[in-house]
């Protein structure tokens, strides 16, 4: 059973504090969980619990989250059973009390959740993923890496927040990280040719001044053939515009190239074409904005049964909205952040969700991260063939690629890659 929580207050990938929460065990079994942190949140996130204390780190502090966890969460869990994962994390949402986790904040109870879920599967010496998921999970994801940042990422001249590719035509996942990584040295080389900055945005993608937002796409569809792959074969590519940043007063507004606005309508045209002109875009994330209700629905419309639109911002990992979401029919995808909702058990259920529904989930990183690696074990544990977390570059991103190498290892031949297959209901 649980014995005693401990919390750090350490630095995330931006140099912002965020909690690393320790459970120990009965028996004396120990694990840490370490909290990563949004720059474009979502407005009905969870609550990031920051001290406000202007004379620390901006007050952007978290110990009071620290403090949560070391006395009001410890008391109440103490003696909880560390394999009841569902009963643990309904207590912390109790404890709470309110309906954000705004009290006790979702940074602390997502420590303690996550490093309860780590300490029980270390318990079982099983690895995170066959505890998380049942010991027959062995699908390991096509990532989505994210090799040129832009909007909130980035200052550059990019509006859209990210430029990904995933190599789906890989035969295992080792050989997909392998062509992505050539693919990300193929772009860096033509970056560096036409007098572009190969510095890098918070996800680890490049972010150079371009000169358009479809620049990258026409940069990365070229890197990949330089790279010897084939685009829309062997690598495909993602969006994620992250448009509820450009949404303003019922328009999107490109402030960062070329100063246009877009109406709701407008927007929908823009994807349209583009997806018409670039057949390698398999997916768009976010397309729309989280207030655009009706925009998301006029988007699933017109693209929902030709690529895969995942909802993030307007999501925000939460059951609750989720579901109505569906309703609302919005979307056939979700992206899924442990800290937009704050529990293991809530973000297991969306996933639950979304494979009931026939919707993709696409297991989420944030653009402030640590070394954790627990989403690469959640990604496997939910057989859902999806994850993005970053570039092939910066060690808080790779430390998860990395940790998909030692899964695929220990999988040996039970180990599958998803490849291309979770695309196939949108390619008929
Ligand atoms: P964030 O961005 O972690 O800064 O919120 C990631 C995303 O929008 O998918
Ligand atoms: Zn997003």
């Amino acid at each position: 059973e649980i014995a005693r929580l401990d919390a750090l207050e350490i630095l995330d990938s931006r140099g912002n504090p965020t909690l690393a929460v320790t459970a120990t065990l009965g028996n004396g079994v120990k694990a840490t969980a370490k909290v990563p942190s949004g720059a474009s949140t979502g407005k009905r996130e969870a609550v990031e619990l920051r001290d406000d204390d202007l004379a620390r780190y901006n007050g952007k502090g978290v110990l009071k989250a620290r403090a949560h966890v070391e006395t009001e969460i410890q008391n109440r869990v103490r003696g909880f059973d560390a394999n009841d994962q569902a009963a643990l994390d309904k207590a912390l949402c109790d404890l709470d009390g309110t309906p954000n986790k705004a009290r006790l904040g979702a940074n602390a109870i997502l420590g303690v959740s996550l490093a309860v879920a780590r300490a029980s599967a270390a318990d079982r010496s099983l690895p995170l993923y066959a505890s998380l998921g049942n010991e027959s999970a062995n699908l390991i994801p096509a990532p989505w890496f994210n090799v040129l940042n832009g909007g909130r990422h980035a200052n550059n001249s990019v509006d859209f927040q990210e430029f990904m590719i995933s190599p789906v035509g890989a035969p295992n996942y080792s050989e997909g990280l392998r062509v992505a990584a050539e693919t990300f040295h193929a772009l860096k080389a033509i970056l560096q040719k036409r007098g572009y900055s190969t510095a890098v945005g918070d996800e680890g993608g490049f972010a150079p001044q371009l000169k358009s937002n479809e620049e990258p796409v026409e940069l990365i569809l070229e890197a990949i053939l330089k790279a010897g792959h084939q685009p829309g074969i062997d690598v495909v590519l993602v969006l994620d515009p992250a448009t509820s940043e450009l949404f303003e007063d019922g328009e999107y507004v490109f402030a960062k190239s070329d100063k246009s606005r877009k109406s709701p309508e407008q927007m929908i045209e823009y994807w349209t074409r583009l997806l018409d002109q670039y057949r390698e875009i398999w997916a768009l994330e976010d397309g729309a904005a989280e207030d655009d209700r009706s925009g998301w629905q006029q988007l699933t419309k017109a693209l929902g049964n030709r690529i895969q639109l995942i909802g993030d911002d307007n999501f925000v990992t939460n059951p609750k909205i989720f579901r109505q979401g569906i309703k609302d029919g919005i979307a056939n995808g979700i992206l899924i952040k442990l800290n937009q909702i704050g529990t293991v058990t809530e973000t297991l259920e969306c996933i639950q969700i979304a494979r009931e529904n026939g919707y993709g989930a696409v297991i989420s990183h944030r653009s402030g991260e640590t070394d954790d690696t627990s989403i690469a074990d959640l990604a496997v544990a939910a057989g859902m063939g999806q994850i993005k977390t970053g570039s092939v570059s910066r060690g808080e991103r790779i430390a998860k690629y990395n940790r998909f190498l030692e899964i695929e290892r220990e999988l040996g031949a039970r180990a599958r890659y998803a490849g291309a297959s979770v695309y196939e209901r949108w390619q008929a």
